[in-house]
Order: structure tokens, then sequence, then C-alpha cells
């Protein structure tokens, strides 16, 4: 099974990693990332930080993705063990729509096209929300934001991420960000758990 963790900068995904590890450490997860779970993701920092060609970066996210399939997400899933990945392709389709605007035509057609017929589908995914303000807020306690990290930026990314939930309503699963991070990590669990029961039920079928 493949469950992936989405929303923009400041939702707080890294702390529900922190708070799902101990409630699902009998499932024995393979815990993941993009970008930078292999050695190409120093590539896709790096054209983060220097601020490079979109285009460029764009396709820096998807070699990563490439990568973190190859070397991770595969051998996982062909041990049939729970793969939670923090970001994964709807962070590019997201994301990389709303750089590549105005920069190529119809960039979320080219960038779904890019991931068809190779990549995994995620079985479901955790979409963390949050107001714009209240992800403001809590990155600027940060110092050197990513130019990822900018208000209109976000907004535009998180009503990408809310379309995508709204036409894919079976595999998203919308998550208040606001709650208290017990709350968020506890929803989170038992929604995990409920995807890896009906995977063995269908398995049996
Ligand atoms: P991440 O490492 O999750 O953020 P953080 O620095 O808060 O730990 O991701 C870095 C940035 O990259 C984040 O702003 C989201 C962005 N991103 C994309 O634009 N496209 C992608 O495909 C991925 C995976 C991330």
């Amino acid at each position: 099974m493949l469950v992936t963790l989405e929303g923009i900068d400041g939702t707080g995904k890294s702390t529900l990693l922190a708070g799902l590890q101990p409630l699902l450490a009998d499932l024995d997860p393979v815990y993941t990332r993009e970008p930078g779970a292999t050695w190409v993701g120093e590539a896709v920092r790096r054209a983060i930080a220097e601020q490079t060609d979109p285009v460029c970066e764009a396709t820096l996210f998807v070699a990563d993705h490439a990568a973190h399939l190859a070397a991770v997400v595969r051998p996982a899933l062909a041990e049939h063990r729970l793969v939670i990945s923090d970001r994964y392709s709807d962070s590019r389709f997201a994301y990389q729509s709303v750089t590549l605007d105005g920069v190529i035509p119809e960039p979320e057609r080219w960038l779904r096209a890019m991931h068809d017929g190779w990549s995994v589908v995620p079985d479901k995914t955790f979409l963390l929300v949050i107001p714009v303000d209240d992800a403001l807020a809590r990155l600027s306690t940060k110092s050197g934001r990513e130019h990822f990290e900018r208000r209109d930026v976000l907004e535009k990314v998180q009503n990408r991420y809310l379309e995508y939930a709204r036409v894919e309503p079976d595999r998203f699963v919308i998550v208040d960000a606001l709650l208290d991070k017990d709350e968020v990590a506890r929803f989170v669990a038992d929604g995990i758990r409920q995807v890896v029961a009906e995977g063995k039920r269908h398995k049996r079928k």
C-alpha cells in the first residue's frame, strides 16, 4: 500500500510524521519523502536554492521521483510493505503547474504526461489543508524562505490541491491541519489503518 501526505508548506507535515511513528509502529511502515530520498534529491535542493530555470527544476523533481520509485517505493511495495511518503507526485502537479504557468503551454498536462505509464499512483493521499495566512505564520519562524513559500504561490498551490481532491474523492482525504497536532496524527493514523484493512480485504477476494 502506498500512502502519501500532501499539503502546502507550513501545514505541519513534519510534525504529523513524527506523530504517526508511535501510532503506527506495529505496521512497520517504510517512511520516505520527495524530494530527497536518494542522491538525486541533492540536485533538487540545489535547484531550489539557486532558483534555476523552472523547467530545469520541474524535470529534476521528476528525476528525483524516478530514482525514489526505483530505490525505495517499488522494492518496498514488492515486499508488501506499507509505504508512507512525505510528498509525492501531487506536489509536482500542484507546485510545478504554478511555477510553470506562463513558461510552457498547459503545464499540468505536461506534468501529468511526464508521469503517465510508469509512475505508481498512491492508494490514499492525505491532504493537509490550512488557511494560507496560518501556513505563512508558521513558516515565518523559520529563516530563509524558499521561493515557493510566498502567499500568492501557496494560495494557488493549495487551490490546485483542492481541485485534485474534488476530482479524485476516493483517493484524497482532506485533513484539517488547524486541529491540535495529536488529533491530526490520530485522524491520519486511523485513516491509514483503514486503507491497510481495505487492502487486505481486497487481496482476499
Ligand atoms: P520539502 O522538503 O517537503 O519542504 P521543507 O523544506 O519544508 O521540508 O519540499 C521542499 C519544497 O519543494 C516545498 O516547498 C515543496 C516543493 N516541491 C515541489 O515544488 N515539487 C515537488 O514535486 C516536490 C516533491 C516538492
